[in-house]
């Protein structure tokens, strides 16, 4: 897979050079109505500009009647997601009217938080996945900001989110025939040494010698072998003892095996190792930005369809810890090699385990594209996710989890079976994977959030990589925490 960030906008700081030339554009931030009578406009402009101020909207207008220079009010009250959409509509903006170079002014009068998030905004906007187009329409927009503007390391860390962010889209938004399990294994092996962090892909021998009956069992319909995919990131100066491991589903295909998907509902299975591409995203920022803290990713990856040989309905499997899984639903794969990797994890004595997974639509109907179905076994740990997931508009909401869902994946003749039945879908997934651990664990179902049909704000048609700015939130602060 050719190596490429998709993101059509750069930062940069302005030089004495960039002040006088004519061919950069002017941007003007404003925020209150005051700062508008600054400008000599025409009326009909004024007018727009004071409805927004009133409807607290942001908008744009082009400047002394040249389509080059623009004044943005800036309508948002105490609220970061506001200025992300702004960010966003001042992107697309540029990028519609062919700008080039554009001059930012105005950036200080914003607090550090909204200033973040405003340009957060304008560089995920930016992202486009059209490798596989012709590349006749390109257009990148430099933005230049003053030396003042933002502090260097931030403004580094900022960039290399949205990078490793846009690099998880396009992983996610690589259809099968692009990237299959094993070439995912080599795209996680080359990101280690670029972005600084160890990796170890298993091949099918070391799976088997394992005994990862999960992983096996659903890459039996498979001509590509299976990965196993372990990320390390261990700095020297890591403020946890004991590392968090982050387990991703890393289902490069979900056709449903023979209980196959029908109807559409197969179309866009390709996000299903959104959960894999999520751990990647986050450990390589973190990396990246030098994060003092022991982490470990863990991803399972294979795509699951049907040969004359596949994994079928009344299977029964063993796992990785010996437990017995009657299959009765070939399409609830996702569990069965999550299971093998939460097992795995073990090993490494976690202080918190937390799996990402595209793994229901019945959390898929409880969530929409809006946030993320959450469940675990630790709930101030949930707590300080959620407050993360706030943070980052990468919202969380607490699945049921009551005992009772337990007894619904209960088989006769095994010790679990893979499906729970009508009701609690979310919640019966979360308990099949509860089963497996025995350490403090959060479980994200991302079905809804990480593959969207419609573009909003700054986020495209397709891969959104959610997770990745959750996860690197919420690491960041636990470093704060233990300093
Ligand atoms: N990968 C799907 C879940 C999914 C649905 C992801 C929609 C993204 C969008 C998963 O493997 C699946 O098929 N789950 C089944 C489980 C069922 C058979 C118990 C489902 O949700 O229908
Ligand atoms: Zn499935
Ligand atoms: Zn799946």
């Amino acid at each position: 897979m050719q190596e490429n960030n998709y993101q059509n906008l750069k930062i940069q700081r302005k030089t004495k050079q960039s002040e006088s030339n004519k061919s950069v554009a002017k941007v003007y931030l404003i925020t209150t109505e005051k700062q508008i009578e600054k400008f000599s406009l025409k009326s009909v402009l004024m007018e727009k500009l004071k409805l927004a101020v009133k409807e607290k909207s942001s908008t744009i207008i082009p400047l002394f009647g040249n389509q080059q220079h623009f004044l943005m009010l800036l309508g948002i009250v105490a609220d970061e997601e506001g200025y992300r959409n702004a960010g966003a509509l001042l992107y697309q903006t540029l990028a519609k009217e062919k700008v080039n170079i554009a001059d930012l002014k105005g950036l200080k009068t914003l607090d550090d938080a909204q200033r973040f998030a405003f340009l957060e905004g304008m560089l995920l906007a930016s992202y486009q996945f059209d490798q596989h187009k012709k590349q006749e329409n390109k257009h990148l927009v430099n933005i230049l900001i003053s030396e003042t503007a933002i502090a260097e390391d931030r403004l580094q860390e900022l960039i290399s989110l949205a990078a490793v962010t846009a690099f998880a889209k396009t992983l996610v938004n690589q259809p099968l025939n692009q990237l299959n399990a094993v070439e995912f294994g080599e795209v996680i092996a080359e990101a280690g040494k670029k972005y600084g962090f160890k990796t170890e892909i298993l091949h099918k021998k070391q799976i088997e010698a394992l005994k990862m009956g999960g992983l096996l069992a659903v890459n039996k319909g498979s001509l590509t072998p299976p990965t196993f995919n372990i990320l390390i990131y261990k700095p020297k100066n890591a403020v946890n003892t004991n590392p968090l491991v982050l387990v991703g589903k890393g289902v490069m295909y979900d056709t449903g095996g023979y209980s196959l998907k029908t109807g559409g509902s197969m179309t866009g299975m390709k996000c299903d190792m959104g959960g894999g591409a999520a751990v990647l995203g986050t450990i390589a920022a973190i990396a990246a930005n030098k994060l003092p803290y022991h982490v470990v990713g863990l991803i399972p990856a294979t795509d699951n369809k049907i040969s004359a040989d596949a994994l079928v309905v009344d299977d029964i499997i063993t796992m990785m810890d010996g437990t017995t899984v009657e299959v009765q639903n070939t399409d609830a794969e996702g569990r069965l090699i999550l299971a093998d990797a939460l097992v795995y994890a073990k090993k490494y004595n976690p202080e918190l385990v937390i799996d990402l997974a595209t793994l229901t639509g019945a959390s898929a109907a409880i969530t929409g594209p809006y946030g993320i179905a959450m469940a675990g076994n630790t709930q101030q740990q949930m707590d300080e996710l959620k407050e993360a997931g706030e943070n980052t508009y990468e919202r969380l909401m607490q699945l049921p989890f009551w005992k009772e869902f337990e007894n619904l994946i209960k088989s006769d003749i095994a010790d679990l079976k893979n499906i729970g039945g009508a009701v609690g879908g979310a919640s019966t997934a979360g308990k099949f994977l509860e089963h497996f651990t025995d350490y403090d664990w959060i479980h994200l179902d991302i079905a809804g959030a990480a593959f969207i049909k419609e573009a909003k704000g700054y986020k495209q048609i397709g891969a959104t990589a959610v997770g990745v700015r959750l996860l690197y939130n919420f690491i960041q602060k636990r470093c704060q925490i233990k300093d």
